[in-house]
């Protein structure tokens, strides 16, 4: 089962990712956690991806697309994977599906994430992040149980840089010019599904569940 969520900045794409991933026992790739992966290890990828992230803009098409290769080759994904964050553009799309191709594998679905642009930044403005895990929290819908510190791992939680206000806006610009496409591109293919993801965290993970119990039949 190779799977694609697909959404705007703060749409609960990580927060879902990870519930599906334990649910299906299905391993989750994020574009972004793999950028900042690479930036937290201070090498040449995650330093340039820096440059775009910090402005809230798209990390070119070439290096994002060679990273994912990379990637989901690795025997551990090989029975299935859920992408979240990747692809962010047509010309990565067509990436996703030549890789897929060179695996002998094709997508099985596309799950939109709809959340409108005001509740966006309101989510963002409050998320706190994991040092280590990655783990998203927020500061009034999802706090940890002890302030700061993840539930998962013990490490620190922290505020990304990008999820203030002046670059969640040009990201969201970026996500309509760039993204939205998407929407489009993988209907036309019969593969997106759109779940409304304005109701809380658990609301929204029942109805992707359902989405992908109904993939697997
Ligand atoms: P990335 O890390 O992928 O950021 P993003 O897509 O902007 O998505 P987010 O992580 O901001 O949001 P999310 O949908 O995962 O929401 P979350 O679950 O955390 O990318 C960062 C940057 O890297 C990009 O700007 C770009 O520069 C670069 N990049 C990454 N991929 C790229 C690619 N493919 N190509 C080029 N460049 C790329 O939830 C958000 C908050 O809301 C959390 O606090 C959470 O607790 C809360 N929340 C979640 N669901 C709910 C709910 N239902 N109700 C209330 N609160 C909720």
């Amino acid at each position: 089962m190779n799977l694609v969520l697909l959404g705007p900045p703060g749409a609960g794409k990580g927060t879902q990712a990870e519930r599906l991933a334990e649910e299906f026992e299905l391993p989750h790739v994020a574009s972004g956690d793999l950028f900042r992966e690479n930036l937290k290890n201070k090498t040449e990828l995650g330093l340039l991806a820096n440059r775009y992230i910090a402005e809230g803009e798209l990390v070119p098409d070439d290096v994002t697309i060679a990273m994912i290769r990379d990637r989901i080759k690795r025997p551990e994904y090989e029975n299935g994977v859920i992408l979240d964050g990747f692809p962010r553009t047509l010309a990565q799309a067509e990436g996703l599906k030549e890789i897929l191709t060179g695996l002998g594998r094709t997508l099985d679905g596309v799950l939109y994430i709809a959340v409108p642009d005001e509740e966006l930044v309101h989510r963002l403005s409050g998320r706190r992040i994991c040092r280590r895990c990655q783990t998203p929290y927020h500061i009034q819908f999802k706090p940890p149980q002890k302030q700061g510190v993840c539930d998962t791992c013990g490490a620190n939680i922290y505020q990304r840089d990008d999820d203030k206000p002046e670059t969640v806006r040009a990201r969201l610009e970026v996500y309509h010019q760039q993204t939205s496409p998407l929407i489009d591109f993988y209907r036309q293919y019969g593969l997106l599904t759109e779940v409304d993801g304005s109701g809380d965290i658990e609301t929204v993970n029942s109805a992707l569940s359902e989405v992908v119990r109904s993939l697997m039949k």
